[in-house]
C-alpha cells in the first residue's frame, strides 16, 4: 500500500518537474524572442540612421528667380493692392509684368488708372524687350535637368526634365507615365550635382493614382529619408477642370514662399474629357484647357519650375490599315495642347517590364528613342535581354 503511495507520489513529482520544465523552457523562449526583436529594432534604426538627409534649402536662403512681389511697395503701391494681387495668384513682379491689363483688371479692387500704373512699374522691374542671344545661351547653360531613373532615357533628352518649360508624356494606359512622376518627384529632390534640383515637388493629382508608397520606395532605393521626401512633396486631389483652375492661385503662392522644382499634372485631360462633351463644348473645352496651359507656361518662366502633365490618347481611324499603316493614337487635347507643350514625350509599350520612349516633339532634341523599365525602385535601365 505504502509502496503504491510513493510511487503515485514520484509520478505526480515527475509530471510537476515536467511542467516546470516546459514553463522554464516556454519563458526562455519568449525571452530569447524578445531580445531579438529588440535587436532587430535597433538594427532597424541603425539602418534608418544611414539614409541620407533630404536638405532643401528655404526660399529666403537661396537666389530666387523671381523677384517679390514687395518690391512694388517701394514703387509707392499700398501693402493692401499688393495683397488683393497676391490673392488671385499674383504673387511676383513678374506674374503682374507678364499678366495683360484685362487679366490685373479683373483683380477685385484694382481699378483702371492702378492697373495701367502697377504693369508699368512692373515692366520697369522686369526686362521684357530685346536681349542679345548671348544672354539667353548663358542662361540656357544654367538650365537644370532632373534625371529620370534610366540612364539611357537621360542621355535621349539630354540630360532630364528640363526646369523653365513644360514636359508633355502622353501614351497609353500603363506607359510608365504616373511611374516616371513618381520617380522625378523624388530625384527633383536630390542636389543639383546628383541629377536633382533641390526643390519640393507640387502633384496635381487628377485620376487618383498618386501612391506615397511608391515615393517611399523609390527613395529608399537609393538610400534617401522617405520621410523626409514624403513632407516635400504638396499633393492634391483635383476634382474638376474648374478645381483645377483654382488651385493654381495655391499652388502660385507656395512657390513665391518655399523653394519648389517641379509641378506634376497627372493628368492634364482627365477632367476635360468629361466636363465637356460633344462638338458643341468642344470650343469652350479648348479655350479652358489653353488658359490653365497657359497659367503653367507663365509657371515654369516665372519660378523655373519644371512642368510635367501626363495625357492620354486616341485612336484615329484614318491612321490606315495593313502593313504601311502609321501609329494610330495621337495624343488629346488638339493643337492647344500640341502648341504648349515644349517637349512632347510618346511612351510606349515594350517587351515585358520594359518601355519606349519615343521624342515627339522638341525644340531642341532630334526625334530619337529610348528603352527604360519599370520597376519597384521606380524608372530604371531597361532590362538588357528584354531590348527590342
Ligand atoms: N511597384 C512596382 N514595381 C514594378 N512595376 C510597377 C510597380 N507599380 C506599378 N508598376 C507597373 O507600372 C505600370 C503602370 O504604370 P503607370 O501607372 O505609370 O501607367 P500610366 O502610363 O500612368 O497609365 P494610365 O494612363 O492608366 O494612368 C504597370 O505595368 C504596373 O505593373
Ligand atoms: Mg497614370
Amino acid at each position: 500500500m505504502a509502496q503504491r503511495q510513493r510511487a503515485r507520489q514520484r509520478e505526480v513529482q515527475n509530471v510537476e518537474d515536467d511542467d516546470m520544465g516546459q514553463r522554464q523552457r516556454v519563458r526562455q523562449r519568449e525571452v530569447q524572442r524578445v531580445e531579438e526583436d529588440e535587436r532587430q529594432e535597433e538594427e532597424i534604426v541603425q539602418a534608418a540612421d544611414t539614409t541620407t538627409n533630404i536638405t532643401i534649402a528655404a526660399a529666403e536662403a537661396v537666389e530666387t528667380s523671381f523677384m517679390p512681389l514687395q518690391k512694388l511697395e517701394a514703387e509707392g503701391f499700398h501693402a493692401n493692392d499688393l495683397k488683393k494681387l497676391a490673392a488671385q495668384g499674383y504673387c511676383t513682379v513678374e506674374a503682374v509684368a507678364y499678366a495683360t491689363r484685362k487679366e490685373i483688371f479683373a483683380v477685385q479692387g484694382i481699378g483702371d488708372k492702378k492697373c495701367e500704373n502697377l504693369i508699368a512699374a512692373a515692366h520697369k522691374l522686369i526686362p521684357m524687350g530685346f536681349k542679345p542671344a548671348t544672354e539667353i545661351q548663358q542662361k540656357r547653360a544654367d538650365v537644370i535637368l532632373i534625371e529620370t531613373g534610366s540612364r539611357e532615357l537621360n542621355r535621349l533628352l539630354g540630360g532630364g526634365i528640363e526646369t523653365g518649360s513644360l514636359t508633355e508624356i502622353f501614351g497609353e494606359f500603363r506607359t510608365g507615365k504616373t511611374q516616371l512622376c513618381h520617380t522625378l518627384a523624388v530625384t527633383c529632390q536630390l542636389p543639383i550635382d546628383c541629377g536633382g534640383a533641390e526643390g519640393k515637388v507640387i502633384w496635381f493629382d487628377t485620376e487618383g493614382t498618386f501612391r506615397p508608397e511608391r515615393l517611399v520606395a523609390i527613395a529608399e532605393a537609393r538610400n534617401l529619408n522617405s520621410e523626409q521626401c514624403l513632407e516635400n512633396v504638396a499633393y492634391v486631389r483635383v476634382h474638376n477642370t474648374d478645381h483645377q483652375m483654382s488651385l493654381l492661385i495655391a499652388a502660385r503662392t507656395m512657390m513665391a514662399e518655399g523653394r519648389y522644382a517641379l509641378v506634376i499634372v497627372d493628368s492634364i485631360i482627365n477632367h476635360y474629357r468629361t466636363d465637356f462633351s460633344g462638338r458643341g463644348e468642344l470650343a469652350p473645352r479648348q479655350a479652358h484647357l489653353g488658359k490653365f496651359l497657359k497659367s503653367l507656361a507663365t509657371i515654369a518662366s516665372e519660378f523655373g519650375v519644371a512642368v510635367v502633365m501626363t495625357n492620354h490618347v486616341v485612336a484615329t481611324p484614318d491612321a490606315g490599315a495593313g502593313p504601311y499603316a502609321g501609329d494610330s493614337k495621337k495624343p488629346c487635347g488638339g493643337h492647344i495642347l500640341a502648341h504648349a507643350s515644349t517637349t512632347r514625350l510618346y511612351f510606349k509599350k515594350g517587351k515585358g517590364t520594359n518601355r519606349v520612349c519615343k521624342i515627339y516633339d522638341s525644340p531642341c532634341l532630334p526625334e530619337g528613342e529610348a528603352d527604360f523599365a519599370i520597376s519597384n525602385m521606380g524608372i530604371v535601365d531597361a532590362e538588357k535581354e528584354n531590348k527590342r
